[in-house]
């Protein structure tokens, strides 16, 4: 008879085999591979000491191909809760020294455990992947395991925060969980994620192609966009998705908590007021002004090497979690296209969802014309953005700096798209269109008959430009609610977010709309 001493060395003995994963060799090769344990993620990842882990005993039931001589403790995923800056989230980190982390009937109950727990207590669910996909002995089971985690994902969204970090293989419809969740890390030369890989590539298309071509992080962050951040490696992809956290609420029926604030809220910033370019045909970098006007110049940025043209991402004014969407004029002259469009659109939304206030800095000279454009179907794209503006019932407050052109004006946050607070600098232009192509509108005919049709245009050009280049028709109407002075941008838009912290609005009942998609 085994005394309870024998009892709890068993237990312990067991702890110890389950720590193990696959096994002291697969954790050497996965060492060898530049890549961290489920284990080590979760620590590098979570408050020091905080992980409680669930589920450490599980083991698949699988009895084909010989699976059932096969068992690790715990299966290929690590599962449990912690805290992250001593706030709660629930994480399930795939094993992939256990059958290369590939997702098993028995491995899906585990991550819907945790996702289940976390909506329950509203949390964030963060997702540490790194798998073969679906685990091939299992079959059937374990594309049924995907769909359930997938349909998960789809309820918990703009309910709980979902964090997916790439840290390995992520192939076939396994991508799925990854981009049905709000922000996707990867890290550079050990991640890539495709629906088909390279093989298969050739075979359909004839195209020779690596995974790292086809899938790897700096892929997905220029050129596709569905990675939000590409980090240099797996710990620093943990580092940002703990700063990622420190932005958000723990669900959306909270905000994000307040942080002591040491920067002046009434920190005067001379620069600005010369920052503005004398021709309007030269840039500045619209990054200047999101380090003058936030706290501490701190910004972490989303999507930073895709859509350069417009510039998303998180910081604090006063030590409020705000969202800061910024045109660019230093790229395309800072004009909205179809990408543009869509980072923009899906950032916004997101802040929406989870009651982050949207500071809108607008400089942009319109759309980017083009059959390149039309053809990718950027009317629907730029309704995107337009819709999400539109939709949001955050704290919204816009401040124009330069150009603010036709179609764009609107759909930069404007007044009527339920802006809550819009200011401009007196260096704004608020009007249909510029002054060259509104003249070569409305005085065509004119510069035909004309002698000299140059000194028409001139003429006319600058007439226009008095008119309309400027913030004050726009103020005359009420559309602007004040001309601010450049230097003093921080200080007001902070007392605008104070004046609209305790902001109700809400949309009318329906059952979901119908974003342009
Ligand atoms: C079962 C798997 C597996 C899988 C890997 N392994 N993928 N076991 N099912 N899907 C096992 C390997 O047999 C090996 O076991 C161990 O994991 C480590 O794999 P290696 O190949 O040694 O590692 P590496 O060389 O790093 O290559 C990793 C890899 C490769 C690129 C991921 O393993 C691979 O191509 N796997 C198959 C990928 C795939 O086609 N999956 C199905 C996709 S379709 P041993 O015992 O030798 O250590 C899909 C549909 C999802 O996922 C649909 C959702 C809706």
């Amino acid at each position: 008879m085994s005394t309870q001493q024998d009892k709890i060395q068993e237990l312990i003995e067991k702890r110890a085999e389950a720590r193990l994963g696959g096994g002291e060799k697969a954790i050497e090769k996965q060492h060898a591979r530049g890549k961290y344990t489920a284990r080590e993620r979760i620590a590098q990842l979570l408050d020091e000491g905080s992980f409680e882990e669930l589920d450490m005993f599980v083991t698949h039931r699988c009895t084909n191909f010989g699976q059932d001589k096969k068992h690790f403790l715990g299966d290929g995923v690590v599962t449990g809760f912690g805290t992250i800056e001593g706030r709660l989230v629930y994480v399930f980190a795939q094993d992939f020294t256990v059958f290369g982390g590939s997702l098993s009937e028995t491995m899906a109950l585990k991550i819907c455990k945790v996702m289940d727990l976390a909506m329950k207590m509203g949390a964030p669910i963060i997702g540490l992947n790194d798998s073969g996909g679906a685990r091939i002995q299992e079959g059937i089971n374990a594309l049924a395991g995907y769909s359930e985690i997938f349909q998960r994902n789809i309820l918990a969204s703009g309910v709980i925060p979902q964090i997916s970090a790439i840290l390995g293989p992520c192939a076939g419809g396994a991508v799925y969980s990854p981009a049905l969740t709000d922000f996707t890390i990867m890290a550079k030369g050990i991640s890539y994620m495709f629906l088909t890989g390279p093989s298969v590539v050739k075979t359909v298309t004839g195209e020779d192609v690596t995974q790292e071509e086809l899938g790897g992080a700096s892929v997905h962050s220029t050129k596709s966009g569905v990675t939000h951040f590409a980090a240099e490696n797996g710990e620093e992809a943990l580092e940002i998705v703990r700063k990622l956290i420190s932005y958000m609420p723990q669900n959306n029926l909270e905000e994000t908590p307040l942080v002591t604030c040491d920067d002046p809220i009434d920190r005067l910033e001379d620069r600005l007021n010369e920052i503005i370019p004398d021709s309007a045909k030269q840039s500045y970098d619209m990054y200047e002004v999101i380090g003058a006007i936030v706290d501490n110049g701190e910004f972490l940025e989303v999507q930073r090497d895709y859509a350069k043209n417009i510039i998303v991402g998180f910081a604090r004014m006063n030590g409020q979690s705000v969202g800061i969407v910024a045109n660019q004029p230093k790229v395309l002259a800072g004009v909205l296209d179809s990408n543009a469009s869509r980072k923009g659109a899906r950032f916004v939304r997101f802040c929406d969802a989870f009651n982050i206030p949207l500071v809108t800095l607008v400089d942009v000279p319109g759309f980017l014309p083009g059959t390149g454009q039309e053809y990718n179907g950027v009317i629907l794209h730029g309704a995107k953005l337009l819709y999400a503006y539109g939709e949001a019932t955050v704290p919204k407050v816009t401040v124009t700096l330069r150009k603010s052109y036709g179609g764009s004006h609107i759909v930069m946050s404007c007044k009527q798209l339920r802006g809550d607070v819009n200011y401009a600098w007196p260096t704004a232009e608020i009007a249909v269109m510029g002054a060259e192509g509104a003249v070569g509108v409305l005085y065509a005919k004119e510069m035909k008959a004309a002698e000299d049709p140059a000194a028409v245009r001139k003429e006319k050009e600058e007439e226009y430009r008095n008119l309309f280049a400027n913030p004050y028709q726009a103020a005359k109407y009420g559309y602007i609610d004040d001309v601010i002075e450049p230097r003093n941008t921080r200080f007001r838009v902070i007392r605008a977010l104070q004046m609209l912290a305790t902001k109700k609005q809400t949309n009318p009942a329906k059952k979901h709309g119908n974003i342009p998609l």
